[in-house]
């Protein structure tokens, strides 16, 4: 990391999140416990929830940077050459010889469910200082963003540094706990999870767009300007103080190869619309970041099936 921030770098997206090389494996189905299965495909490519979430926010345009801690190792030297050839910011990018580079083990069934264990390692050796450095990037951007794959404490420092300087935060809560800190949602714009997310944070099961509305009213109770559960195929729904009406968002259906990161895609996308449209509606952003995660379940693996603006249908910019 360099010691000198740039006073001069504005990015529309600050990201302080995680990395992980995603070691992906395709499998008929999701084994039992205790159960041996044969797959059919494996490979490694680049994930991390906070890592996504920039990757795709910065294919569809916007000046991204990412605040993030990977190992000295094979791992981590990819990973910066990732953020590198995506024009993503490295300037905030940590190297650490104390924890390996954060790894995911993912098994994808043949409907494109998966299941993830994550080892964060190096992701869990962000700190304040590391912070400090990036402070000025996260109070001159247009929108930072956090999630849970980093040291809960850190994420909670970034969204206050951003917060307090006037800057719009988007968190996801992910992978989420139910004794989350209630600043988390003070300090947050857009608070923007799944139906199992919603669900461990509020204790409402949430199968249906009904369940989903009222854990919604909870979490703004909590809180937050605006919350966004994220439905898988029955779409997503938006609710906020100023209209707490829930709002569903249906989304086209289209056949699941890989749903591994969709939410990342969606939130990367939300980012990079709140950052380039601020005077767009919410509504209208959350349909087209759902648009936009649409086509990243169409193909396989994470990073590797976010789409990038040339490949868009025009209209969604
Ligand atoms: O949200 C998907 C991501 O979760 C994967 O890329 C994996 O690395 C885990 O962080």
């Amino acid at each position: 990391m360099s010691n000198s921030p740039s006073a001069t770098a504005v990015h529309d997206v600050v990201v302080v999140g995680s990395c992980m090389t995603d070691l992906v494996s395709f499998a008929p189905r999701l084994p039992k416990p205790g159960e041996t299965i044969h797959g059919h495909k494996f490979f490694i490519g680049f994930g991390g929830k906070g890592a996504n979430q920039c990757i795709q926010a910065a294919r569809l345009g916007a000046k991204a940077a990412m605040v993030c801690k990977v190992g000295n190792d094979t791992f981590g030297e990819n990973y910066i050459e990732n953020f590198k050839s995506n024009g993503i910011s490295t300037e905030y990018v940590a190297q650490t010889s104390e924890a390996s580079t954060g790894v995911a083990s993912i098994t994808v069934n043949d409907d494109g469910q998966n299941e993830i264990v994550i080892v964060a390692g190096a992701n869990l050796l962000l700190n304040s200082e590391d912070l400090e450095q990036a402070s000025n990037a996260i109070r001159c951007a247009k929108v930072v963003v956090c999630q849970l794959e980093i040291q809960t404490a850190i994420s909670l420092e970034a969204l206050k540094i951003a917060h307090d300087a006037g800057v719009k935060t988007i968190f996801n809560p992910a992978p989420a706990t139910a004794d989350l800190d209630p600043d988390f949602y003070k300090k947050t714009d857009v608070f923007c999870c799944n139906e199992t997310e919603a669900e461990i944070l509020t204790g409402v099961e949430v199968s249906n767009v009904e369940d989903a509305g009222k854990a919604g009213s909870i979490l703004l109770e909590k809180g937050c300007s605006a919350v966004i559960i994220t439905m898988g195929v029955k779409g997503s729904l938006l609710m906020s103080l100023e209209n707490q009406t829930p709002c569903h968002i249906p989304t086209r259906k289209v056949k699941a190869v890989d749903t591994t990161g969709a939410g990342d895609s969606f939130v990367g996308a939300l980012a990079f619309y709140m950052a380039h449209y601020p005077c767009m509606e919410l509504e209208e952003m959350s349909r087209r970041a759902c648009d936009i995660a649409t086509v990243s379940i169409q193909s396989q693996g994470t990073q590797t099936s976010y789409p990038s603006r040339a490949q868009l249908p025009q209209e969604l910019f």
